[in-house]
Order: C-alpha cells, then sequence, then structure tokens
C-alpha cells in the first residue's frame, strides 16, 4: 500500500533537470523512476511542466512537478495498492481533470506511474519485465535501431534528416545486435574521421558530421556496414526518422535548401527506399499533414514501416484516427508523451490488435533508467530505438536488455 511519495530534481542527459520519484509502500518497498525529455516534440503531447522561474535553471526546473506529487498526488493515492495500477492511473487522471496534464504534469504522473510498478515488481520480488507482462507469456527481445547519425534539433550537424539509425536485424540475439552495432560505429567514425569530419557525437550518442546530404550520412553508413563485414540489407539495414514536423513551415517542408510539397517529399522517400537498404520511415510527414500521411502510407506503406511518432504521440485517440485513416503501419511509443502506464500500454494494445507496429522509444534527452526496456520485452513490442551505442544514458537501455536476455535463456 502507497505510503509515501518522494520527488527530486535529477539532471537528464542535456543537463537539464527532470523528476525522479519514489514510491514507498507501507511494507517499507521502494519503487524508483526517472523522467526522460524531448527536443522534437509533439503538438499533442502531454505537458512536461516547468518551473518557469527564469533565474532557475533557465525556467526549466521541475519543482512544481514534485510539489505536485508528494502533496496532491500523495493524498489522492495514499493507502492504495501498488498492484492497482489502473486505479492509480485513473485517480491521478480525474484529479488532474485536464486533457492534456497541464495542471498536475504529464512529468510528475508518470514518475508516479511508473514507480508504483516498480514498486509492485520489487514487492513480488520479480524483475520489471515479468511483472509488467504477466506471469506467464511468451517474451521476445526487441530489435535495436541504434541512432548513429545525429541531425536535425539534436546536433548542429545541419543535417535536415534528425535521426540515421542501423536496425541489425540479422543478428540472431540481443547480444549479437548489439556487437553488430558496435562494429558498424566504430567503422563510420574511422571513415567520417579519414574524411576530417568532427567525430563528437550529438544528443543521442551518434555522429554530427557537417554534411550536405541526407544521401551522404546514409552513403557513410553503408560504407561503415561493409568496412565492419556485414551486409548492407541482409545483416543490417537503415530506418531514419526525419523528425519533419521540424522543417515544415507554412505549408511546405524546407527540406535541403528546397521547399517541397507533400507529394514531393514522398517521392523523395520513394527514390532513397529505391537505392539503400531503407526498411523503415519515422514521422516522414508533418504531424498536421494527415493527407500527406495517407498518400505517403499508400504509395510506400507495403513496401516500408511507416512510423508514427508526432502525429499519434502514443495517444490512443490519435493511433485509433491512423487506423481509420490508413495513417502509418506503427507506431512509436514514448511513456512521457501520454503521462500514464496504463494508457501506454492501452496504446500498445490497439496498435498491436490493428497489426501496427510497436517501436519502444527514449527521449532525446533521457537518464540512466531503463523502464522503457522491461516494457518493451514485456510488451513483446519487437523494436526499441535508444540512441546509439554510445553515452550510458543510452546503453542503459541496451545493456538492460542484455541481462535480460540472459536470464530468459
Ligand atoms: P525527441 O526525439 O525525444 O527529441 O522528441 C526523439 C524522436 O523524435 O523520436
Ligand atoms: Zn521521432
Amino acid at each position: 500500500l502507497i505510503k509515501q511519495i518522494k520527488g527530486r530534481e535529477i539532471l537528464d542527459s542535456r543537463g537539464n533537470p527532470t523528476i525522479e520519484v519514489d514510491v514507498i509502500t507501507i511494507e517499507g518497498v521502494l519503487g524508483r523512476a526517472a523522467v526522460p525529455s524531448g527536443a522534437s516534440t509533439g503538438e499533442n503531447e502531454a505537458l512536461e511542466l516547468r518551473d518557469k522561474e527564469p533565474k532557475r535553471y533557465l525556467g526549466k526546473g521541475v519543482t512544481k512537478a514534485i510539489q505536485n506529487a508528494e502533496g496532491e498526488i500523495l493524498t489522492q493515492l495514499q493507502g492504495l495498492s501498488v498492484f492497482n495500477q489502473k486505479q492509480i492511473d485513473h485517480s491521478m487522471i480525474s484529479l488532474d481533470g485536464t486533457e492534456n496534464k497541464s495542471r498536475l504534469g504529464a512529468n510528475a504522473m508518470l514518475g508516479v506511474s511508473l514507480a508504483c510498478s516498480r514498486a509492485a515488481a520489487a514487492t513480488l520480488n520479480i524483475p520489471l519485465y515479468q511483472y509488467l507482462g504477466g506471469i506467464q507469456g511468451s517474451r521476445s527481445l526487441p530489435t535495436p535501431l541504434f541512432n548513429i547519425i545525429n541531425g536535425g534539433a539534436h546536433a548542429d550537424s545541419g543535417i535536415d534528416i534528425q535521426e540515421f539509425m542501423i536496425v541489425p536485424h540479422g543478428a540472431h540475439s540481443f547480444r549479437e545486435a548489439v556487437r553488430f552495432g558496435a562494429e558498424v560505429y566504430y567503422q563510420l567514425k574511422g571513415l567520417l574521421a579519414e574524411k576530417d569530419f568532427v567525430t563528437a557525437v550529438g544528443d543521442e550518442g551518434g555522429f554530427a558530421p557537417r554534411l550536405d546530404t541526407s544521401e551522404e550520412a546514409i552513403q557513410f553508413i553503408i560504407q561503415a556496414i561493409e568496412a565492419a563485414g556485414h551486409r548492407p540489407g541482409i545483416d543490417i539495414s537503415i530506418a531514419l526518422d526525419p523528425a519533419a514536423s521540424e522543417f515544415f513551415d507554412g505549408g511546405y517542408y524546407h527540406f535541403e535548401g528546397k521547399k517541397l510539397q507533400s507529394k514531393e517529399m514522398v517521392e523523395y522517400y520513394k527514390n532513397l527506399a529505391s537505392i539503400y537498404p531503407i526498411v523503415s520511415i519515422e514521422d516522414g510527414l508533418d504531424e498536421q499533414d494527415w493527407d500527406g500521411w495517407s498518400l505517403l502510407t499508400q504509395q510506400l506503406g507495403e513496401q516500408l514501416q511507416l512510423v508514427g511518432d508526432d502525429i499519434f504521440v502514443t495517444n490512443s485517440r490519435f493511433l485509433k484516427k491512423g487506423i481509420q485513416e490508413h495513417v502509418a503501419n506503427a507506431i512509436l511509443i514514448k511513456p512521457n508523451q501520454i503521462g500514464t502506464l496504463t494508457e501506454t500500454l492501452d496504446t500498445i494494445q490497439e496498435a498491436q490488435k490493428a497489426g501496427y507496429g510497436i517501436v519502444m522509444s527514449h527521449r532525446s534527452a533521457d537518464t540512466e533508467d531503463s523502464f522503457i526496456s522491461d516494457l518493451a520485452v514485456a510488451t513483446n513490442s519487437g523494436q526499441i530505438k535508444a540512441g546509439s551505442v554510445a553515452r550510458s544514458e543510452r546503453l542503459s537501455k541496451y545493456n538492460q536488455l542484455i541481462r535480460i536476455e540472459e536470464q530468459l535463456s
């Protein structure tokens, strides 16, 4: 039974404050969770409550969110069983009373929500993935999508596409997938250095070279895959997250010096996918461009995974619209876009029922918390993206999956 909630301001991987929550039960069990934060956030995401006190952390403090967790939320939840996740989450939702969790803050609510489930798993003395997925049921490790070149809002590389990921689908285990990823990463570093590009990394641990075009980035990656002794398209393929909402303005896509319409962007992707071994494109178009998304899905949906991130924001309401209108064929899952574990699980279930693919996801500013790794295994999400194979806030996710794989075998 929930006895105490303690929040604290910790730092995320961009050096900004974020909330970590401890839930303590009457039995003395602790559940702890930290909340990540995005840069290319979707307009319809649940609200991340910040203090807006300019003199403290440039206004990014989260002391109000902490007060809400320790005050109103605790009062509401005190005495509830940590096993009653749905009741916990629904009572926070009604206490908040807003559409986008703007009163209490989705960061406060998610911290509490996740910490409760950790306390529940700890009470039973079982791993989190097992608790979240039920004692029985099959478990599969997700295929990782390693983001090895960073652009867009995540680096000052000047590349318009935000994420260039490699997908080691030819690996026979998660451990092997990590090895494939690291091997390609070293080779890429060498190839970039050879051509005098900087090899400093962006927010998600991928390189951020100043390249002129996205195609150049893809060519470097293909070369790196080959140099590492793997076969592009067979062992390792490519996934992109253009995060197109970031370069959509005034009805046009401002892409690589050109002003393009939706159908021209679709043509661009179609051409790219015909030349290179691309298997997945996330947020190829703007979050409001539903007509463009329909066209994109018509044209490329048979051939490619088309992942909705900003357009769905892990919200079953937008996902349902997508399913109805044949928009996308997969969804990105970021628990902090929606703000509770229960709603996250509902959205995953809705997607799986409709045959949509699932990509479990970190945020560009993340912490050492590896909740999403357990969640990916528990829900059989099939895929996870948690950045590159460098920077410990990324590796905390992948390393946790290595441990889970070991436990399951
Ligand atoms: P974000 O980026 O966390 O900055 O929103 C991740 C993504 O767009 O998938
Ligand atoms: Zn995205």
